[in-house]
C-alpha cells in the first residue's frame, strides 16, 4: 500500500540501512506510481519482528521512478527513502562501493593495470563520504534514544563511525554480506583511505560477517592497517569475539565481532516453488531440455565474482573428456543482469552468451541444444530449474555466502548433488556433503561434474537431504533476531554468546 510518508523523528526502535531498499516505484501509463516489493534474506530478516516493532528501513532512490516517489511524498510504511543527489549517488555506489570495494573484497582486480587510484578517485571517495553522512544523519534524526540500528555492507562502511559521532546512544551494527579481502589484498587502497575505512566499520558496537573466514580475516586486517593506533584484535574463551582499539577518531573502544551465516528460507521457497507460475515454467524448461536428459542447473545474477564463463568451458570440457554424456545432459544456465551502468560488467555478460553460443554450435544436434542459456530475470522460472535439477553448479571465484548452493538442495525434487567452490561462504557449511572445487581449475570441474552426474539416484537424494538441513540451519529470521538480539544484550550489559564457530 503507497501512503503519504510523514516524518517521524527519534521514534524508530530499529532501524536498518542499506543502499537497496526493499520497495522501488516505476512509472505506470498514466504518470502515477506502480511500487513494488523485493525479496531476499533482511526482507524476510526484518519480517521477523512484526510491523508494530516501530521499525524502520534507510535506503537511497536508485532510478527516476523512486525520486519521484520522494519528491511525490509517496512513501511505504517503514521505508524511508533519501533522494541523494544522482551524481553523489553515481559516484558513490558505481564508483567508489561496485568498483572499488566490492573489487576489493572479492580481488577481482587485474593488478598489472588495475587499480589506479587517481584524483578521479579521491573525487569519488568524497562523493562517497558525502552519501555516507546523508545516511548517518538521517538515521541520527529518526532513532529512538537507545535503538538499534542495523547498517548494511560496503556500500555504507563510514555511515557507523559518522552516527557514532551524532549519537552515541544508539546501539550500532554493521552487517558484511560480501567476503573479506585478506590484509596484503585489502592494503592495495591508499593508506589513509584503508584506515579511514576500517575506523568508520570500528565506530559500530558488533560487526556482522557471513563466515569465520570473513571474520577472523577482518580482524588480521586491522592491526596491519591501523598501525598508528593500538590495536589488539582478541578471541577470550569465555567472551566473544572482539578488537580493541585506542587512538583519537571516531572509533570506539571495543567493537564485538559475529557470525551469522545466513541460510535459507526453506518455508517460503518450498511453498513458492509449488505454485502454478513454477509450474508452468516447469513444462517450458522441460521442453526445451528434453526427455530423460539429466539438468546440471546453474542460477546467478551475472556478478563478475560468479565464474559463470569458467563454469561453460568446464561444462565444454565434459562433453570432451566424457562423450558419453552428449546428448544425455544440459546445462541449464540463468544468468541475471547485474550493474549493468558498468562496462566490465556488460561485457562480461556479452562474453557469458558469447561462450554458450559457441558450444551450442559446436556440439548441437538437431534434438539437443547443449547449454539452454536465460539472461531475462525470472524468479518462477529459477525455481522451476532448482525443482529439476540433477547437479547444482555454483563455482564462484569468491562469495560471502551463495544462497543459491544452499537454495537448490532444499527444492529439488529428486535431490541434486552440489558441486561447490570453496571459495564460496557456504562451503565452510555445506563441505561434507557438497563436491567440492577450486573455481580456477576447469578439468577439475569437469571431473567433478563427471563425478555429480554418475551418482546414484540414492546417494544423491541422501546427500541433498542432508545439504538441505544444513542450508537451513538459520532461517533468515532467526538470522536477523540474533544480531538484533546480540545488539540489545550489549546495551543491557549482557553477553555475548560466542557464535565465532570457534574450536
Ligand atoms: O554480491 C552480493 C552483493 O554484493 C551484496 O553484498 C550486496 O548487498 C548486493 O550484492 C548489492 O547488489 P546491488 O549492487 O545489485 O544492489
Amino acid at each position: 500500500m503507497v501512503s503519504e510518508h510523514a516524518a517521524s523523528e527519534r521514534t524508530a526502535q530499529v532501524l536498518v540501512a542499506s543502499n537497496r531498499g526493499p520497495v522501488t516505484y516505476a512509472f505506470r501509463e498514466d504518470g502515477t506510481l506502480d511500487a513494488r516489493r523485493g525479496g531476499g534474506g533482511l526482507v524476510s530478516g526484518l519480517s521477523a519482528i512484526g510491523p508494530d516493532a516501530g521499525a524502520l528501513w534507510v535506503c537511497a532512490a536508485l532510478g527516476d521512478g523512486d525520486r519521484e516517489a520522494v519528491r511525490r511524498g509517496v512513501a511505504e510504511p517503514g521505508v524511508r527513502m533519501l533522494d541523494i543527489d544522482p551524481a553523489i549517488h553515481a559516484a558513490a555506489y558505481n564508483g567508489i562501493a561496485n568498483s572499488v570495494l566490492w573489487f576489493v573484497n572479492h580481488m577481482l582486480y587485474q593488478t598489472p593495470l588495475e587499480p589506479v587510484f587517481d584524483a578521479e578517485f579521491r573525487r569519488q571517495w568524497v562523493a562517497y563520504r558525502t552519501y555516507n553522512r546523508a545516511f548517518a544523519e538521517v538515521l541520527a534524526t529518526e532513532a529512538a534514544p537507545g535503538a538499534v540500528v542495523l547498517i548494511q555492507d560496503y556500500h555504507l562502511a563510514l555511515a557507523p563511525g559518522m552516527l557514532r559521532e551524532h549519537r552515541p546512544d544508539v546501539r550500532i551494527g554493521h552487517f558484511s554480506h560480501t567476503p573479506w579481502a585478506p590484509p596484503e589484498y585489502f592494503r592495495m587502497l591508499p593508506d589513509d583511505i584503508a584506515e579511514e575505512l576500517l575506523l568508520g566499520m570500528l565506530g559500530a558496537d558488533r560487526l556482522g560477517f557471513l563466515t569465520s573466514r570473513w571474520a577472523r580475516t577482518f580482524m588480521r586486517t586491522c592491526p596491519s592497517v591501523l598501525g598508528p593506533y593500538d590495536v589488539v584484535p582478541s578471541w577470550p574463551k569465555d567472551e566473544a569475539p572482539h578488537i580493541t582499539v585506542r587512538g583519537p577518531g571516531p572509533a570506539r573502544g571495543r567493537t564485538w565481532i559475529g557470525v551469522h551465516g545466513l541460510g535459507a528460507d526453506a518455508e517460503f521457497l518450498r511453498r513458492r516453488s509449488h505454485e502454478t507460475d513454477v509450474a508452468e515454467r516447469m513444462v517450458a524448461l522441460r521442453e526445451q531440455v528434453g526427455p530423460g536428459r539429466k539438468t546440471i542447473v546453474r542460477v546467478d545474477r551475472t556478478e563478475l565474482s560468479k565464474n559463470i564463463v569458467r563454469g561453460l568451458l568446464a561444462y565444454r570440457a565434459l562433453l570432451d573428456e566424457h562423450p558419453e554424456w552428449r546428448e544425455r545432459v544440459v546445462h541449464v544456465a540463468f544468468a541475471y543482469p547485474s550493474r549493468q551502468d558498468l562496462t566490465v560488467y556488460r561485457d562480461y555478460t556479452a562474453e557469458v552468451t558469447r561462450v554458450a553460443e559457441e558450444i551450442n554450435a559446436q556440439y548441437g544436434t538437431p534434438g539437443w541444444t547443449p547449454v539452454v542459456l536465460h539472461v531475462k530475470d525470472d524468479f518462477a522460472r529459477s525455481l522451476a530449474a532448482y525443482r529439476m535439477a540433477d547437479v547444482a553448479l555454483v563455482n564462484p571465484i569468491r562469495d560471502g555466502m551463495n544462497l543459491v548452493a544452499k537454495e537448490i538442495p532444499v527444492v529439488s525434487d529428486a535431490g541434486c548433488a552440489l558441486v561447490l567452490s570453496r571459495e564460496a561462504g557456504a562451503y565452510e557449511e555445506l563441505h561434507d556433503e557438497a563436491i567440492g572445487v577450486n573455481p580456477y581449475d576447469v578439468a577439475g570441474t569437469a571431473a567433478a561434474l563427471h563425478q555429480a552426474l554418475s551418482m546414484s539416484d540414492g546417494e544423491r537424494a541422501e546427500r541433498s537431504k542432508r545439504l538441505a538441513v544444513a542450508a537451513t540451519a538459520l532461517p533468515p529470521q532467526q538470522w536477523f533476531l540474533d544480531q538484533l538480539h546480540a545488539l540489545q544484550a550489549l546495551g543491557e550489559g549482557g553477553q555475548e554468546p560466542d557464535d565465532f564457530g570457534r574450536a
